[in-house]
């Protein structure tokens, strides 16, 4: 019985702390970014462990059933998630992974930003990896492309373009990619655009990976269109904990 009284108790204590969050949260109503900031907070707390009932959750280690377990490498500045870092260390650890199982020879990225997953690649494959990374001319950013990778000794597996994606000539690398990672502008037009062109750089049996597919209305774009890709690649399967989703063996 007292056992149960403590734990009521602690219930109670609980709700009590959370819920001045939760009534600042509701009044958040009166300002769209902030409520949608909330709402995303809560549902991406709560949702990249579990299954996603529309593109199916599976581990990475049971979509690549790779028994090799090499050494990973994560080096680098941190960045404060919410102004220079777009990702956690279980999907820099992932992405580092799937590049020591895979050993693609030819990476093309969408979206360089400061180069934090180009460095990641760069780092986890063989030496004579090429890394082809896309971004805006940085006269269109507040940021400087590439500067987590510039300078380094992995630079030189890197080959930094830049333009807009959807204008892109990309057909030099046609049918050549191993790995494509999808992760530029995650309106729903631009998604698709980029998520074309990838279809076009990937090689027979190789890989693409897109970032930022959440179960929120945060990044729609990317969610929205490949739950419109699933019925045509039922491959395609969101990998657990992460924001990423990974399509191979199509
Ligand atoms: C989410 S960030 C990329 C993060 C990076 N892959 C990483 O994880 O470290 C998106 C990047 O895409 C770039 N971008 C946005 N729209 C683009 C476009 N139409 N063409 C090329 N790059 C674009 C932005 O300038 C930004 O640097």
């Amino acid at each position: 019985m007292i056992s149960k009284i403590n734990a009521f108790k602690h219930l109670l204590t609980t709700y009590m702390a959370a819920l001045p969050k939760v009534v600042e949260g509701m009044f958040n109503i009166f300002n769209p970014v902030a409520t949608q900031r909330f709402v995303h907070n809560i549902l991406g707390a709560d949702d990249l462990q579990k299954n996603c009932p529309r593109l199916g959750t599976a581990s990475i280690l049971e979509i690549l059933k790779s028994s090799s377990f090499e050494d990973i490498e994560i080096m680098g500045k941190y960045y404060d998630g919410r102004t220079g870092g777009t990702h956690n260390m279980l999907e820099d650890a992932i992405l580092a992974f799937v590049c020591k199982t895979t050993k693609p020879k030819l990476i093309f990225e969408f979206g360089t930003f400061i180069g934090q997953t180009t460095r990641i690649f760069a780092l986890n494959t063989p030496p004579n990896t090429k890394i082809v990374t896309l971004d805006l001319a940085d006269i269109q950013t507040q940021h400087v492309i590439g500067k987590s990778i510039l300078g380094t000794p992995e630079q030189n597996k890197v080959l930094m373009i830049s333009g807009n994606s959807t204008s892109y000539d990309f057909s030099q690398w046609h049918g050549k990619c191993d790995l494509v990672w999808v992760d530029a502008c995650h309106d729903y037009d631009y998604v698709v655009s980029d998520t074309k062109n990838a279809f076009k750089l990937v090689r027979p049996g190789g890989c693409i990976m897109w970032h930022d597919y959440r179960h929120t209305a945060w990044w729609s774009g990317v969610t929205r269109h490949l739950r419109e890709l699933k019925p045509s690649y039922p491959n395609l399967i969101h990998i657990r904990g992460t924001t990423i989703a990974i399509l191979q063996n199509f």
